[in-house]
């Protein structure tokens, strides 16, 4: 641990920018090189290897792979000599330090960028509100409740500080109790972001998974701590969330469809929609870049941290294990972000990125391009998650965060299905998603989330929350043929594990969520598998035949006009 962490000052955040080289792309007769530019569907048939054969529903399958040849390599290591030599300088340095000295090093590293980041994305959240909407937040209250829940003082907060908002979304007055009521609520949460930092404290303290590289100034991504990047960012994402407060306020969460030919084969239609009251929903690079910038304020700089609360329980599954022969799958990787803290601890990996937004799936690409030439791989693959073009039993491990929320529920079911093909049997599924109604009971936020399930869908345009929130994940994914291993909470997201059986084996009956606080999940340590062939892409055509997937009767309605 190098003591510039011990600087680690100005934790703004900005979307991760490659450094390096862009990686090569790949042609083979198995893998066509593709653009992932917003260029109109690329829609092919494929076949899927052996077993799929005779799936031939049309759909988008571009591929391409990050290319770690020895050439590749060769080149990427000279772009990475500097960076080489200073993780070693830092090894060395890090082998004659103290123990303590260097559990104080990281601490004090760790505090001083969460901080800074809770901070910067705490002042973009109330900036936000005081300029779109009428609730005159109360900036000193909340410096106060801040105080109060980082030093961890027992005083009630209805004594302690005047509300932190007195107005409801509307601008309508609140009643004194009703205001005392909301600042609790929102100083119980406060206190939740709290804890999942100095869990993640733990975690790092203990070597359970490293110091995030993007926290790390000598390791992050240049832009994440270049004022003027951070300064332009900042500056784009505040005009942008003007346009969001308009089409929230006029409850134009399918705006998409405006401009979006209907397609099923290429976007279903649960997916033309302004998710978040989004600019552009998933589809243009500017939504993409804005993102994380805005998950990130809406969570207070938390959402990576909830984010890499699976990763102990990955590093459990890869105690033991060759990461160079090991197949990991992300499902909707959106802009990257998780996959690349799972590949910093597992460099050689061999990841696969699923992505349905061509734009989301090339800033996976750029985010992730700081670990070319490490020993691992990346395949980028723009495909409907429902209908994913990989073979049977293809990975080790597959990782999914943050959509089912976003799924219908009979696409849940399918998307569930489809992760538990592709999984070897022995394999897991690290599944990242947010609370449910009932969770919470063990820290006394049961209320809290249901208050906050209960607002967030009509205020985020979340238009399948809901009915996700009261979906019964365990029994979904058993239904699957996964069976659950463990769960735990962090703050408003939990992670799920799930296995499959080998042959024979028998899934348990649903068990009832359980929660763990720390991974305990048994390493299965699956059977030498034959490996399956990589997906085969073919040239585009137009297919005949494709699957529609029908939202379930009892979906919440989504308002607005289809025009198709
Ligand atoms: C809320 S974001 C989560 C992204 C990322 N995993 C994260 O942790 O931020 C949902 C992502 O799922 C993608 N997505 C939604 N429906 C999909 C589908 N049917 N197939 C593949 N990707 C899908 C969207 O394009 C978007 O990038």
């Amino acid at each position: 641990m190098t003591s510039s962490r011990a600087h680690a000052i100005g934790a703004a955040f900005v979307a991760a920018r490659a450094r390096d080289r862009p990686p090569e792309r790949v042609t083979s007769p198995n893998m066509r090189a593709a653009s992932v530019a917003p260029a109109p569907a690329r829609i092919g048939a494929h076949r899927r290897a052996q077993t799929r054969a005779s799936a031939t529903s049309k759909r988008i399958v571009t591929t391409f792979a990050v290319n770690t040849s020895a050439p590749a390599r060769e080149r990427a290591s000279g772009s990475n000599a500097l960076l080489s030599a200073i993780d070693d300088l830092r090894d060395r340095i890090d082998g004659l330090l103290p123990t303590e000295a260097k559990t104080a090093a990281v601490r004090a590293s760790y505090t001083a960028s969460i901080g800074l980041r809770f901070a910067f994305f705490l002042s973009q959240g109330v900036l936000t509100s005081r300029s779109n909407d009428e609730r005159n937040v109360d900036v000193g209250a909340i410096a106060s409740v801040v105080a109060r829940v980082v030093l961890n003082t027992d005083e009630s907060s209805s004594s302690a500080t005047a509300p932190i908002v007195r107005k409801t979304m509307d601008g309508g007055d609140m009643s004194e109790e009703q205001a005392q009521e909301v600042s609790e609520f929102l100083e119980q949460h406060m206190g939740a972001i709290i804890d999942v930092f100095k869990r993640e404290l733990e975690f790092v303290e203990n070597g359970v998974y490293k110091f995030p590289y993007d926290m790390d100034p000598s390791t992050a991504p240049a832009a994440q701590w270049n004022p003027l990047a951070v300064a332009a960012l900042t500056r784009a994402h505040q005009r942008d969330q003007k346009v969001v407060a308009e089409r929230r306020k006029e409850k134009k969460g399918q705006e998409l469809r405006e401009t979006y030919m209907a397609d099923p084969k290429r976007y279903p239609d649960y997916y033309l929609q302004n998710f978040h009251y989004q600019t552009d929903g998933w589809l243009s690079a500017k939504s993409a870049q804005l993102y994380d910038f805005q998950v990130e304020t809406l969570f207070l700089g938390s959402a990576d941290a909830m984010r890499r609360r699976a990763l102990p329980y990955i590093a459990d599954f890869m105690r033991n294990r060759d990461a160079s022969t090991t197949k990991h799958l992300d499902v909707a990787s959106g802009t990257g972000r998780f996959l690349s803290f799972v590949r910093d601890n597992h460099p050689e990996l061999q990841s696969t990125a699923l992505e349905l937004s061509p734009h989301y799936l090339e800033a996976t690409r750029k985010n992730n391009a700081r670990f070319n030439g490490k020993g691992g791989s990346l395949r980028l693959v723009e495909a409907n998650a429902e209908d994913m073009p990989l073979a049977d039993e293809e990975f080790d491990m597959v990782t999914n965060v943050y959509l089912f929320h976003e799924l219908p529920r009979a696409v849940r079911k399918t998307v569930a299905k489809e992760m538990a093909r592709v999984l070897k049997p022995g394999g897991k599924l690290f599944f990242v998603d947010s609370v449910q109604i009932g969770d919470g009971k063990e820290n006394g936020m049961e209320g809290a989330f249901e208050l906050a399930l209960d607002r967030f869908p009509a205020f985020n345009h979340e238009p399948y929350y809901k009915d996700y929130a009261v979906t019964n994940l365990i029994e979904l994914f058993e239904e699957a043929g996964l069976k659950h291993e463990a769960t735990a909470t962090a703050w408003v997201s939990k992670t799920m594990v799930f296995s499959k059986p080998f042959d024979g084996q028998q899934l348990e009956a649903a068990a009832t969520t359980m929660t763990v606080e720390a991974p305990v999940a048994e390493v299965v340590v699956p059977e030498a598998v034959v490996e399956t062939p990589a997906a085969i892409v073919e040239e585009p055509t137009i297919a005949e035949t494709a699957e529609v997937v029908e939202d379930a009767d009892d979906e919440p309605p989504v308002e607005g006009t289809r025009k198709f």
